[in-house]
């Protein structure tokens, strides 16, 4: 990887490679939060000792490790980092396989290779509607469905019918060329990415390096998520779950954080 970069144009010695989570947990350090309320338990992040868990929510993984922060200010990673295949595409990965299931997988692939923009474009309305997401008794989902998608599922059945026809999916309806899905369907796309990041958690937590940790530090893309948060905080009441601010950007963020650091 440092060959790579350097072939690329970057001088080895200006050149640092660190994990995302390392990263994130240098952020964690500079939180305003953290050092402005005094009885937050967040404060304990900045004495040294402190043992706290990163866990970074990517699109692919999601990455966990434990750092402890030391006498010198600087962290040690006192659990390796282990990743899963618990990142926010796999609630893609669910819903597509959904649609997979419902509709047939040939006359499906078939409208993917000769429609590849209406494609993209369910994706992406998929995309806006996972991250506004909320659990909420009694509510529905509505996604705009491209005519070409219903075309296709009509020369085979009615898109209706293709839709129902799951025994599985009592959940969802066809109206007006618009998916109508229950809450409960909709939130069980996430059921396998959440179920997988909350036993990882929660196995780490049982390792004797992760002794001591009281908090958890969310980070990463999916963890704008308010069910993902929901759900952790939920599993995990015995310790102070924390997702920053602009979580999204923690591992950006650290990094800036490091070089201003770094030219002090
Ligand atoms: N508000 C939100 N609600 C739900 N999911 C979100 C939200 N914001 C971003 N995501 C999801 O987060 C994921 C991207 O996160 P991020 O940008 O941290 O990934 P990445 O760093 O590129 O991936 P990786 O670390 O796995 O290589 C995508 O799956 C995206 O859909
Ligand atoms: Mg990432």
């Amino acid at each position: 990887m440092r060959s790579a970069a350097v072939n690329a144009g970057i001088p080895n010695e200006y050149l640092t490679i660190a994990l995302e989570t390392e990263a994130a947990s240098i952020y964690s350090q500079y939180l305003k939060f953290a050092k402005g309320d005094t009885s937050s338990p967040t404060l304990d992040v900045l004495k040294p000792g402190t043992k706290y868990m990163m866990v970074d929510l990517g699109g692919d993984t999601a990455d966990v490790t434990v750092h402890q922060k030391c006498d010198d200010n600087t962290m040690e990673e006192v659990l390796l980092a282990t990743v899963g295949p618990w990142g926010g595409n796999s609630v893609d990965d669910q819903f597509m396989k959904f649609l997979i299931e419902s509709l047939g997988k040939w006359v499906f692939e078939d409208f993917k290779r000769k429609h590849m923009k209406d494609y993209v474009d369910i994706k992406r309305c998929f995309e806006a509607k996972k991250r506004s997401f909320k659990v909420e008794p009694g509510g529905v989902i509505r996604m705009s469905m491209p005519q070409t998608i219903r075309k296709k599922f009509d020369e085979v059945k009615s898109f209706q019918e293709a839709i129902e026809k799951n025994e599985m999916l009592k959940c969802v309806k066809c109206s007006t060329g618009k998916l109508i899905m229950d809450n409960c369907l909709f939130g069980s796309f996430f059921k396998k990415s959440i179920d997988g990041i909350v036993k990882h958690i929660d196995e780490i937590l049982q390792a004797p390096e992760a002794k001591g940790v009281k908090i958890i530090f969310i980070v990463g893309g999916f963890s704008e998520c308010l069910h993902v948060q929901d759900s952790i905080k939920k599993h995990f009441g015995q310790v102070s779950v924390i997702v920053p601010e602009n979580a999204a950007l923690a591992v950006l963020k650290g990094i800036t954080c490091n070089l201003m650091f770094c030219q002090l």
